[in-house]
């Protein structure tokens, strides 16, 4: 088993030497700018370090754990957008739209989503792309309750948001990782189970770190949940009461965590950067 920072290194090496379309021509700078300028990797590690407690190699892993980096680069690229939430900081570094302009940032966002079939095309059964197909028409179905709800969800309503909107691209590295590892169906619900409540918890801490970090530490704007009036854990609940329902869905997930028939220690150790994590 490697550790988490191993993983990481592997995938951004991965992502550094990935070869994009031809096609794309000089649209490339615009998309290897998004996808290199940091990030903390937490799909693909996610998918390497599960794919590792269900034995598969990590050579195998890691088309599809850099697919959905590159659809989550994308969801990244196009929430900066001023249509969306109007960003001009991501990553520490400015966003894909400020560097380059709008016409651009939407087309390097469908390049990135593009090439991320690209990889999932590489395995010679389906699966991987269907598990990056249906997470990524989950986050696009979140973020378009995200950007047409007014102040009226109420914490079921804001729950099924954010498992959309962030938790089905956090949960499709388990689902990439069992379908690389050929898991029967039959074993991957509890694996299914745990990732939903990882992403859930993950958004969770992502509305509290809106409210409480500073942009050196995000890399992004803060405060962007307030000022557009979107619902949140912090909105709904309150800074306190919004860190104990994390602590409480961090303490699920790692219950789900410690039944399933595997090593898991690093998985242990990326639940408990996620909830605990600053940037
Ligand atoms: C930010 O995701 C967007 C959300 C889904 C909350 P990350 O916090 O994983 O962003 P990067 O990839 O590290 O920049
Ligand atoms: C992000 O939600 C969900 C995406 C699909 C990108 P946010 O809008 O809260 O993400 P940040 O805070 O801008 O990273
Ligand atoms: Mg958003
Ligand atoms: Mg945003
Ligand atoms: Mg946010």
């Amino acid at each position: 088993m490697q550790a988490a920072d191993q993983l990481q290194e592997k995938a951004e090496a991965f992502l550094s030497n990935l070869p994009l379309s031809r096609d794309l021509g000089e649209l490339e700078e615009a998309v290897r700018y998004s996808l290199l300028g940091g990030g903390k990797r937490i799909r693909p590690v996610l998918c390497l370090a599960t794919g590792e407690a269900l034995g598969a190699r990590i050579d195998d892993l890691l088309p599809a754990a850099c697919a959905l980096e590159l659809v989550h680069t994308f969801s990244l690229v196009h929430d900066d957008l001023p249509a969306l939430d109007d960003d001009d900081l991501r990553r520490g570094q400015p966003s894909c739209h400020a560097k380059f302009g709008e016409a651009v940032a939407i087309l390097a966002g469908d390049a990135l989503l593009t090439e991320a079939f690209r990889l999932a095309l590489r395995y010679p059964t389906p699966d991987v792309a269907r598990e990056v197909a249906e997470a990524t028409a989950g986050m696009i179905g979140g973020q378009y309750v995200d950007i047409t709800t007014e102040s009226d969800l109420d914490p079921a309503g804001l729950a099924a948001l954010h498992r959309l909107k962030t938790g089905r691209l956090l949960a499709a590295p388990v689902g990439c990782a069992l379908a690389v590892a050929k898991t029967p169906p039959r074993d991957q619900g509890p694996w299914r189970d745990f990732a939903a409540d990882l992403g859930l918890l993950f958004q969770i801490v992502d509305d509290i770190l809106d409210a409480t970090g500073t942009s050196e530490e995000l890399g992004k704007t803060p405060g962007k949940d307030a000022a557009a009036g979107k619902v949140t854990y912090v909105s709904l609940f309150g800074l306190d009461e919004a860190r104990s329902i994390a602590d409480d869905v961090r303490q699920r997930t790692e219950r789900r965590l410690s039944s399933l028939p595997a090593d898991t220690s690093v998985l242990a150790e990326l639940v408990a950067t996620i909830r605990e994590r600053r940037t």
